[in-house]
């Protein structure tokens, strides 16, 4: 609140005149009334999304891959989500780990989520795959949706294996809508492919399957065949799949949208070295291979989550060195996310 004072006189001095003693007296009651009588403003509140889920359910959908039936703890219906959200899965672990939402928004009592056990991964599917079972207690973030389905006349759909998960929604939303929609579906074999059961109460001449053991693999233009100028494509898979896509789409009236369950290759990276100041260690980054890549080589333990620099899991405090900062959610100088982000040149010294 302003407080109105006296003006001073020539020489600074406080003015003793009774008049403006009078009205700086009347300004300053009235502000003090004013302030009484305005209603309070709310304080503003970080939003907890954390939730507290028990798994009700983990059933066998396909080789190595389980669907997980998750319910908040206690009961009570979950928050709305839409085609094309994950969820971020703090693992008993510690590990945290991002998984579409594949079952039905319309049901608030669960969420479903499907994992395929990688056995090269970074361990958080094998965990999935070992630790949750029914009963577990896990906490976990979101939904959020950083694939979002907009709803067009014509789409096409391309799923790889468990690349399935954010498509299925999507299918069953477009089907819902009336809109004109197909979806090719491609995996190694018919046995790797999860959920072509659910698939088949869509109609049947909407749906390819393609499975490299009777197809062969698919190439992009296969993948592409067919789509209406203006479809909205919208592709999950695997890395090389979504980047020969990307690269065999023309763009027009249609558009592509994809979601990678693995971080892209580095584009022009530079060789540089990253210290760790706590361990003690200096590392060689090669050209080629992400700094997350190689810490984690020595500190196995480090966390990440997306490995594409979006969930801002591995962001570390950065205490020296110019950082080439890669990642749309790296903001400051202070600090770098370590799987996308690299150095302008020589040497960063990391809080590590
Ligand atoms: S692991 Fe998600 S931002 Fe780096």
């Amino acid at each position: 609140m302003r407080r109105l004072e006296p003006p001073p006189d020539l020489r600074g001095r406080r003015a003793r005149d009774p008049f403006w003693v009078a009205v700086t007296a009347y300004f300053n009651g009235v502000q003090r009334v004013r302030g009484m009588l305005r209603p309070a403003v709310p304080e503003v509140r970080p939003v907890d999304r954390t939730l507290t889920l028990v798994v009700q359910e983990v059933r066998r959908e396909a080789e190595d891959v389980v669907s997980l039936r998750l319910g908040a703890l206690g009961g009570g219906a979950l928050p709305h989500w839409q085609p094309g959200c994950h969820l971020d899965l703090r693992l008993p672990s510690g590990r945290r780990r991002q998984y579409s939402l594949c079952g039905d928004p319309a049901d608030r009592r669960a969420y479903r989520i499907a994992v395929r056990r990688l056995p090269d991964g970074g361990g958080g599917s094998a965990e999935v795959h070992r630790a949750l079972t029914e009963g577990t207690v896990i906490s976990a973030e979101g939904p959020r949706n950083a694939f979002p389905f907009l709803a067009r006349e014509r789409h096409l759909f391309i799923a790889g294996g468990i690349g399935i998960t954010p498509i299925l929604p999507m299918v069953r939303a477009a089907h819902d809508l009336g809109a004109d929609w197909r979806l090719v579906y491609t995996g190694r074999t018919r046995g790797s492919l999860p959920f072509l059961d659910e698939l088949r109460a869509l109609p049947p001449e909407r749906i390819e399957v393609r499975t490299d053991d009777r197809d062969g693999v698919p190439d992009a233009a296969g993948l592409l065949r067919g789509a209406p100028p203006d479809a909205a494509v919208y592709c999950c898979g695997p890395a090389p799949m979504i980047d020969a896509v990307r690269a065999a789409f023309v763009p027009g009236a249609g558009t592509l949208h994809y979601e990678r369950f693995a971080p892209a290759p580095v584009a022009d990276g530079r060789p540089f070295q990253v210290e760790l100041r706590r361990s003690g260690l200096t590392l060689d980054v090669p050209a080629d291979r992400s700094a997350l890549d190689v810490i984690r080589d020595v500190l196995p333990d480090v966390a990440y989550s997306c490995r594409q620099g979006f969930c801002g899991t591995c962001r570390v405090v950065l205490l020296a060195g110019e950082a080439d900062q890669r990642a749309p959610s790296d903001p400051d100088g202070d600090s770098l996310l370590v799987c996308v982000s690299r150095a302008r040149a020589g040497r960063l010294t990391l809080d590590l």
